[in-house]
């Protein structure tokens, strides 16, 4: 029986929302041994298995945070909504969208199949490899380093810093990666690639290494489920159409070939990594009863233990049940 699961009727207190969360910590965790880490890129292997954090920041700033919360991590492939956005701002929602589609894989984040078997073999979706490899070599610049600048820019307005790549899961990564350079070269083929494959990949790489921590997940995330708006500095920092489409991406795509179950049990645009990160974002929801975050919340999990869809086993638990239990579905 998960510690503190009775339902909430009484006056939402902050105290109280962390004596929750960290009952289902402490439960989650346990789960997490039957997940492994992601050892295809070997930086990744020599995670703690047994973490497991969570941190959520509301629109008024209330901020619930639990369990391995000063882990740095680096963000793989949730960098893919933030490329996503600078491309879109950058060149235009509609110069993005001739390029790359909108729509569900339901294969793995890294299947080539799509890419050999559709005529034109337009990438499905910028959430999964093949689109957000495409997406990285339309950012503006001719190196990695400039194409990564305005990413650079755009984090530091939401987290409050500049973020800094860990060089070393950038070269293990690097020096891996055959299955991303093999889809390179399907979309060099098909014409999708908007500069030098070596620099694409490069920026694909770099961006996957940028080290964050579930705090900075938790305030992209309130961002996001404001709009674009970020209410901590009150300035406007994505146009809204673009956050629009970038959640409807999250919900639909976000956790690759487990998307639609994520939409069904979760029910909030998300976003998960193969380091274990995972991106929720709560929008404001009407409810006749008082919960907690009606307002809307930003969420960042870690628990490098992953499931074999490539999303941490041990985060999914818990937000299902965050979710279930603070009612947090659109829906
Ligand atoms: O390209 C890769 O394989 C990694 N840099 C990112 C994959 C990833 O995070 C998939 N997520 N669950």
């Amino acid at each position: 029986m998960v510690q503190g699961s009775a339902n909430l009727n009484t006056e939402v207190t902050e105290e109280w929302l962390q004596e929750y969360v960290d009952g289902w910590v402490k439960f989650f965790k346990k789960q997490t041994s039957d997940g492994e880490l992601a050892n295809y890129i070997p930086i990744l292997g020599e995670a703690d298995p047994e973490a497991l954090g969570i941190s959520i920041i509301g629109k008024n700033g209330t901020t619930i945070k639990s369990g391995n919360t000063e882990e740095k991590f680096t963000i793989q492939s949730i960098s893919k909504v933030l490329t996503f956005i600078v491309a879109c701002m950058e060149r235009g929602l509609t110069y993005v969208l001739d390029r790359v589609d909108v729509e569900p894989t339901g294969e793995a984040f890294n299947s080539i199949m799509h890419l050999e078997m559709k005529q034109p073999n337009k990438p499905f979706n910028p959430m999964v490899n093949s689109g957000a490899i495409t997406v990285s070599s339309m950012l503006d610049g001719n190196s990695s380093d400039q194409k990564l600048e305005t990413l650079f820019i755009l984090m530091e307005k939401m987290i409050g810093h500049r973020p800094e790549i860990n060089v070393e899961a950038y070269e293990s990564e690097r020096d891996t990666s055959m299955k991303n350079r093999a889809i390179g070269y399907y979309l060099l083929e098909g014409d999708y690639l908007e500069s030098d494959l070596s620099i694409t990949l490069e920026t694909y790489f770099k961006q996957s290494a940028i080290e964050i921590t579930i705090d900075d997940l938790a305030r992209i995330g309130l961002v996001l489920s404001n709009d674009g708006f970020d209410p901590v500095t009150e300035e406007e920092i994505i146009p809204r159409s673009i956050t629009r489409l970038a959640k409807a991406l999250m919900l639909t795509c976000g956790m690759y070939d487990a998307s639609g179950k994520f939409a069904a049990y979760v029910g909030v645009p998300a976003k998960s990594g193969v380091s274990g990160g995972i991106l929720a974002v709560v929008p404001p929801r009407v409810r006749d009863e008082e919960l907690p975050f009606l307002e809307g919340c930003g969420i960042g999990v870690y628990g490098p233990a992953l499931d074999k869809q490539g999303n941490s086993i041990g985060g999914i638990k818990l937000l299902r049940h965050v979710a279930n239990h603070w009612d947090l579905s659109l829906f």
